[in-house]
């Protein structure tokens, strides 16, 4: 689910994925404010997520009970994505977010702006596209890759961001 995400022997990760006897050190999410102990203040990172409009945007109208349907070709598209967690432990290991703390969207967000863009049934595209086109959002990325080798899920937010660049620089 995400939430035990920690900093653990010097690496953003789970702690349920970490048996005890192998957490020699134990620290709350770096650069996050501590709320008490090892709880950290997510109000940023949720409020960053939501800013994407992190759902499906559909000219169905909402009373048609048909399928919106998908290929499977496009629905593998999704791979790799739709399994993020929002544990937060790869935007909490750049420095970039870091730096810009509250300003850059991180990469957590920026995979999921990306999850959306390539969802063959969402209709938000070009407006997603213009959202992440900015010098505090896509753009304070700089392919520094801690993030994707912190990724407890195995995801790889790096190579999002690097296909969301070579999109926008498309536009
Ligand atoms: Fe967590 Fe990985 Fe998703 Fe980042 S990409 S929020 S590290 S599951
Ligand atoms: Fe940060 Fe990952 Fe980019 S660590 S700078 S978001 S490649």
């Amino acid at each position: 689910c995400g939430s035990c995400a920690m900093n653990i022997n010097g690496k953003n990760s789970l702690a349920c994925l970490t048996p005890l006897e192998e957490r020699n050190s134990i620290f709350p999410l770096p650069h996050m404010k501590v709320i008490r102990d090892l709880v950290v203040d997510m109000k940023d990172f949720y409020r960053q997520y939501s800013e994407i409009k992190p759902w499906l945007h559909s000219e169905q109208p909402t009373e048609s009970h048909s399928e919106n349907i998908q290929s499977p070709e496009d629905r593998k598209k999704l791979d790799g994505m739709y399994e993020c967690i929002l544990c937060a432990c790869c935007s909490t290991s750049c420095p970039s977010y870091w730096r810009n703390f509250g300003e850059y969207i991180g990469p957590a967000v920026l995979m999921q702006a990306f999850r959306w863009i390539e969802d063959s049934r969402d209709t938000n595209t070009l407006e997603q596209l213009r959202y992440v086109d900015d010098a505090m959002k896509l753009w304070k990325c700089k392919g520094i890759y801690n993030c994707t080798n912190t990724c407890p899920k195995g995801l790889n937010p790096a190579l999002a961001i690097g296909k969301l660049k070579k999109l926008t620089s498309m536009m």
